[in-house]
């Protein structure tokens, strides 16, 4: 029988469980599964975990949300097609959910179509080879909790590991005499800890305007971006400012390109993430940087150059579920053999393209639009439930409007799901009054 691997159980693993579960239930023979998650449980980033640094087993911890994460877009850009929020808590609920209601919604698919059996937790892969001459992968793989190692063959293998987990870590000159904490946003948990003080960001993307924002809300006396390439440039109340790059820091004092200086208490590096993949050898390992087309990968999933190893979830992401929805059904698709992938140059044709127009794209809007031509690219060879991207593009546009009309307050606002129509609810606090991000408090009809 034909065997498939999937390495991670997060939103991009899930989905490919979620659509071979699909087609199995539809009537067709599916592949054997064997889904490899390292942590307890499923959920990826959204599996809050307090840790940082090494888990319980000596492992990278994985995770790089932290409480009182609410989603930075609306829900009803990324709903699934075919669970929607309103049948997962039977009712329309506001567009902005906290962290623990969107795991709860991406478990509560994959609970209810009975796929927990092909997830192996607490299981880490260590090392993929494939053999050319029988055309199989080999995959060693370590159960944690039973500290034992296996080894096993499949014929394809979907690698669905993340890459928001290890962080992308600059230095700077003075930062090892900061008497201060310095952190990456990895590790960074819990907005309270810098109540009170003056804290620096370095970033200029979602890191470093969520963490920002968020110590503001939880009693930050100040906040100094320090961008690299551009400003955010939103409307920031008083307490916020944007520097250009930090050049030093001498003592707690962190000096900026433009010559300007300011006293800090903290810093924290949101610099973004590593693509890492330590247990892939180079002839299977993508090497990119956080982008909307990652060379080497035909329709974004195949690699060039052994299309039976795939990657989900590899871009980076205005779209997030519904695309790895898209990803994980047209990849099952070339499985079962309902899709036939093209010849090698063809596929290299088709990257080509993709990637010249990802370089022209000038801004965020045109960003969104890219995004959108992608899910439509892929949405049509399947039976993915309908999807009406270019509404989903619409909110995508209006959300970047709303940011820009306030930063604290565009969590405020609601939309209408693409997929029932449904107006959601406003939520019954504003996002900056509302210090309780738990689900039960969430899902009350009021404070
Ligand atoms: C701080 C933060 C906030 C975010 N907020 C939002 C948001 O508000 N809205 C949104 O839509 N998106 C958000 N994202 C984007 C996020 O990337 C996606 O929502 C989503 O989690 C990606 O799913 P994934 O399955 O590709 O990766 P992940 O969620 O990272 O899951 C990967 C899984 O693979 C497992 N794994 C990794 N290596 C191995 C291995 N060697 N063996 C076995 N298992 C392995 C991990 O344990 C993990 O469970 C956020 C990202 C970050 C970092
Ligand atoms: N609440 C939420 O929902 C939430 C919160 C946080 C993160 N996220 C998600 O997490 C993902 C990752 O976001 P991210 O902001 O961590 O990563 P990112 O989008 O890849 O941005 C990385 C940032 O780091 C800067 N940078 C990199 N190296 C640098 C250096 N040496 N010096 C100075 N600056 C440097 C980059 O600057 P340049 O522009 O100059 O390259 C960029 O601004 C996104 O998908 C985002 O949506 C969501």
């Amino acid at each position: 029988m034909t065997r498939v691997a999937i390495i991670g159980a997060g939103p991009s693993g899930l989905a490919a469980l979620r659509a071979c579960e699909s087609a199995r239930l539809g009537g067709t023979e599916i592949p054997e599964l064997v889904c490899f998650e390292r942590q307890a449980d499923w959920g990826g980033l959204w599996n809050y975990t307090w840790r940082t640094g090494l888990d319980e087993f000596g492992e990278a911890v994985h995770g790089s949300m932290y409480r009182y994460l609410w989603s930075n877009g609306p829900k009803e850009c990324l709903e699934f097609a075919d669970y929607t929020f309103e049948e997962h808590f039977g009712r329309a609920i506001p567009s902005y959910p906290p962290r623990a209601v969107l795991n709860d919604y991406i478990a509560g698919r994959v609970e209810r179509s009975g796929v927990r059996r092909y997830v192996r937790f607490n299981t880490v892969v260590r090392w993929v080879d494939y053999d050319a001459r029988n055309r199989q992968f080999k995959i060693r793989s370590k159960d944690l909790a039973n500290d034992t190692y296996s080894e096993e063959v499949f014929d394809y293998v979907i690698n669905a590991n993340g890459h928001f987990s290890v962080p992308n870590v600059p230095t700077f000159e003075g930062l090892d005499r900061f008497p201060g904490r310095v952190l990456h946003a990895h590790d960074f948990r819990d907005a309270m800890e810098f109540a009170g003080k003056d804290l620096l960001i370095i970033g200029g993307s979602y890191s470093a305007e969520d963490i920002g924002t968020q110590c503001h809300k939880y009693g930050a006396k100040s906040v100094t971006f320090s961008y690299r390439t551009k400003p955010m440039g939103f409307a920031w109340p008083a307490s916020f400012t944007e520097r250009p790059l930090l050049t030093k820091v001498v003592g707690k004092n962190a000096h900026f390109s433009d010559g300007s200086s300011k006293e800090v208490d903290a810093i924290v590096l949101c610099t973004g993430y590593l693509h890492h993949y330590p247990y892939l050898p180079d002839e299977l390992r993508l090497k990119s940087n956080n982008r909307l087309y990652p060379l080497g990968l035909y329709k974004g999933i195949f690699w060039q150059d052994l299309p039976t190893f795939m990657y989900l979830g590899a871009q980076d992401q205005y779209y997030t579920f519904n695309m790895f929805d898209a990803q994980a059904w047209y990849a099952r698709d070339v499985i079962l053999g309902r899709i036939a992938l093209p010849d090698a140059a063809s596929r290299a044709a088709d990257i080509r393209t993709w990637r010249a127009n990802e370089e022209n794209v000038a801004d965020a809007f045109e960003a969104i639009d890219y995004q959108t031509e992608y899910c439509r690219d892929l949405l049509a060879s399947t039976d993915y439930p309908p999807l009406d991207v270019d509404h989903v593009a619409k909110l995508f546009k209006e959300w970047e409007h709303h940011k820009m009309a306030g930063i604290l307050t565009y969590r405020d606002r609601a939309y209408p799901s693409v997929i029932t129509g449904t107006q959601s609810p406003a939520h019954h606090t504003v996002w900056m009054e509302a210090l309780d991000d738990s689900l039960p408090t969430f899902l009350a009809t009021r404070p």
